[in-house]
């Protein structure tokens, strides 16, 4: 039976998953690999250590999986979106890649924005604002910063195109990733020549755009030995890992909308239309839908806001082993009432993508009194986190982006409570599947379009995809939920000023 192969580039580590033909997953492998902070607010990773999480778990899971090499027939991949594979005219990787949330280029982003005409032209061209995560003022930050570096370079990758380099060798990207870099038309799904054009940057700099499903190559004969596979198989485009996860989700037609919480958080929307939100607290992106697109909000340290809590702070939970600690935490957190005693937790540890788009916003417990305990502070942590992605939907109805059904994902739907949480903190169902597998199966099943074993992505969803359970929002925590809501909004508006200075020392120290 032909097999298909999902790969995801995470920033915590790489996971491999091998499907079958009819969507069921055989074996799957992961392997974690660090992250730099030089910096506050700095983040970035060596495209090595992604190569060789992706041989390492390859490896191990074709061992596992027992199937014959030659009936894998196809490769996805997914990736972090947004980094910057800088490499020479060589192939060599110039420096460490600068990261999603990555904030050092406040400055190259006004500059983008100002060689646009406006943020409004910008918008225009592009559809996006210009973000510090994003890989166009990355590019920039190279030129303005390390001019030597910058001679060097000859081409600039996204972390999961790195890897399709070092699989097939060919230079390619494709749509849902690309919409991440902000050299994107788009509404077209090509490159912005007027926009490279005002940068100054040439468009051999960038891979060739395909759709998500095409087949961009197949291995070479190098990487099919190191991977155990055969030459014949073939690479798709794959997809962001936001898109990825959505297709892991079946977020393939209007009305459907996905919640994730890992590292990042993302509310993620499918739309028929490019709809561009004018102020550009969303995201509309490409989607891995052939000619659809999609519109996300994105918090910047979601669950990893908790991971940050639980790891740094909450260390002490008596007796609990340190791979209990984030399961224990959550249980506690569970005993205090909903809205945490009216106390409000702002999970802007490292700056905000939406709806503030602010590198300089900083995280807060805010409220506190003398009855709040260990427990209360860690719920009102996940009650945060909540809020942010409620931030996000709010946006998403108020354009008139049509949500019929909600389906959670990540860490915030495998813990039933943090469902419910979601539930009563977003006053509407949640949807859960039979098997959540995220962005490693949804390219797996790209993969196996790309090959020919089902008509359209879409049909693939149909196909493999159950959706199992749904929790109802409590009429009592929604209403607790719904009356804090105002106040967790307007407190980054009263603290921003307050938060800016602190970042400002924060950085000097
Ligand atoms: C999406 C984003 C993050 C990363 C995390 O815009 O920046 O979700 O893709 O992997």
């Amino acid at each position: 039976m032909a097999h298909y192969l999902g790969i995801d580039i995470g920033t915590s580590g790489t996971k491999t998953l091998l499907i079958d033909e009819t969507g069921h997953v055989v074996a799957e492998a992961n392997a974690e690999y660090p992250m730099e902070q030089p910096k506050p607010g700095w983040t970035q990773q060596d495209p090595e250590h992604w190569w060789a999480a992706t041989k390492k778990t390859v490896k191990a899971m074709m061992k596992k999986s027992g199937v014959d090499k030659a009936d894998v027939k196809a490769i996805g991949l997914s990736g972090q979106m947004h980094g910057s594979v800088f490499l020479d005219r060589d192939d060599n990787v110039i420096r460490p890649a600068l990261l999603w949330n990555d904030q050092r280029t406040a400055d190259q982003c006004d500059q983008i924005t100002s060689a646009a005409g406006s943020r409004e032209k910008l918008i225009g061209m592009v559809a996006n604002p210009a973000l510090t995560g994003f890989q166009a003022p990355k590019v920039l930050w190279l030129r303005d910063n390390e001019k030597r570096n910058f001679d060097k370079l000859a081409k600039v990758l996204l972390p999961k195109d790195d890897i399709r380099r070092r699989l097939t060798g060919d230079y390619v990207t494709e749509v849902s990733d690309a919409s991440g870099t902000l050299f994107l038309d788009v509404k077209k799904r090509d490159w912005s020549k007027e926009l490279l054009g005002k940068l100054d940057l040439s468009t051999d700099l960038l891979p060739r755009v395909v759709e998500s499903e095409d087949v961009t190559g197949t291995l070479t004969k190098e990487a099919a030995k190191v991977l155990g596979l055969t030459t014949q198989c073939k690479v798709v485009g794959g997809a962001g890992d936001c898109a990825a996860g959505a297709i892991g989700n079946g977020i393939v037609k209007s009305g459907l909308l996905s919640t994730s919480i890992g590292t990042s958080g993302v509310m993620f929307v499918h739309s028929d239309e490019p709809n561009v939100d004018a102020s550009g607290r969303l995201h509309t992106f490409c989607h891995a839908v052939r000619g659809k697109w999609h519109m996300m909000g994105v918090n910047l340290t979601s669950g990893g806001s908790l991971q940050w809590w639980v790891d740094q702070v909450v260390q002490g939970l008596a007796g609990v082993p340190a791979a209990k600690r984030f399961e224990a935490a959550t249980a506690e957190a569970e005993k205090a009432i909903a809205g945490s005693g009216g106390m409000l937790f702002l999970p802007y540890l490292n700056g905000e993508r939406t709806p503030h788009a602010d590198p300089n916003a900083r995280g807060a417990f805010v409220g506190m009194n003398l009855t709040h305990d260990r427990a209360a502070m860690t719920r009102a942590v996940m009650e945060g986190i909540t809020f942010a992605l409620r931030d996000s939907l709010e946006i998403i109805e108020s354009l008139g982006v049509p949500v019929r059904q909600i389906r959670a994902s990540g860490g915030g739907s495998k813990n039933v409570f943090w469902r419910q949480m979601q539930a009563d903190v977003f006053g509407k169902k949640i949807t859960t599947l039979k098997v959540e597998q995220g962005p490693a199966f949804g390219v797996a099943l790209l993969a196996a379009v790309g090959d020919g074993a089902y008509k359209h992505i879409a049909q693939a969803c149909q196909a493999t995809i159950e959706v199992a359970a749904e929790t109802k929002a409590d009429r009592s925590a929604k209403l607790t939920y719904n009356k804090l809501f105002p106040v967790y909004r307007s407190l980054y508006g009263s603290l921003k000023d307050d938060m800016h200075q602190l970042a400002e020392l924060q950085s000097t120290n």
